[in-house]
């Protein structure tokens, strides 16, 4: 049987550090029927994130990229170049990319962060909220610039901190967000394409 690689829908790269449920995630969004994206590669910094598997299991192709390594970014460039992607989903991408690999997409990077941002950047954010005693946490998903999880926002989620929340409960809840509005986010900036 030959398998459909997607060829008229929008080509997409996923950029993972670890875990990888937002790729998870994103990966069945993008075999939704009517989906518009394809997703062509997945981008890792690191070489045993759990998150490849995910790619593995659905025969997406992955690059292990060492980001320190200014020759590794040009020929990751030039790559997802080659595989005409015309957007870049970071999902607990732990690098902070530089200004110039952004001006090359400029405007077709984006990321998702468990935060309201501008709110509680950087990591550790379930914990930092809760000893704060904030009433609400959520998820944004925003697009990338060269400060860490800062840019214009696309979409934000607010949800409720309930008063025996712990780290885990409230990272579990807002989880859960993070699987919805990461295809929304995806969908409403496609709109634009
Ligand atoms: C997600 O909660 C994502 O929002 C967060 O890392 C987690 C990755 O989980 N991203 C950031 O903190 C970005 N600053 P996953 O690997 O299971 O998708």
């Amino acid at each position: 049987m030959i398998k459909s690689i997607g060829i008229n829908k929008i080509q997409i790269s996923v950029f993972i550090s670890g875990r990888g449920t937002n790729l998870k995630n994103l990966i069945k969004f993008s075999k939704r029927k009517n989906s518009l994206i394809n997703i062509n590669i997945v981008i890792s910094s690191k070489k045993n994130a759990y998150g490849i598997k995910y790619a593995k299991d659905n025969d997406i192709k992955v690059k292990i990229v060492n980001f320190s390594k200014h020759n590794d970014v040009m020929s990751l460039l030039k790559l997802l170049k080659q595989n005409n992607i015309k957007l870049i989903c970071l999902a607990g991408f732990l690098k902070i990319l530089s200004k110039k690999f952004i001006n090359k997409f400029n405007g077709k990077i984006i990321n998702i962060h468990p935060s309201l941002l501008p709110k509680y950047k950087g990591l550790n954010t379930h914990r930092r909220a809760l000893e704060k005693k904030e009433k609400y946490s959520g998820c944004t998903v925003h697009y990338v610039n060269e400060r860490l999880d800062d840019g214009k926002i696309i979409l934000q989620k607010k949800i409720k901190i309930y008063k025996n929340d712990s780290i885990k409960t409230l990272q579990n809840r807002v989880l859960k967000e993070e699987y919805r509005l990461y295809p929304k986010s995806i969908n409403k900036i496609l709109s634009n394409y």
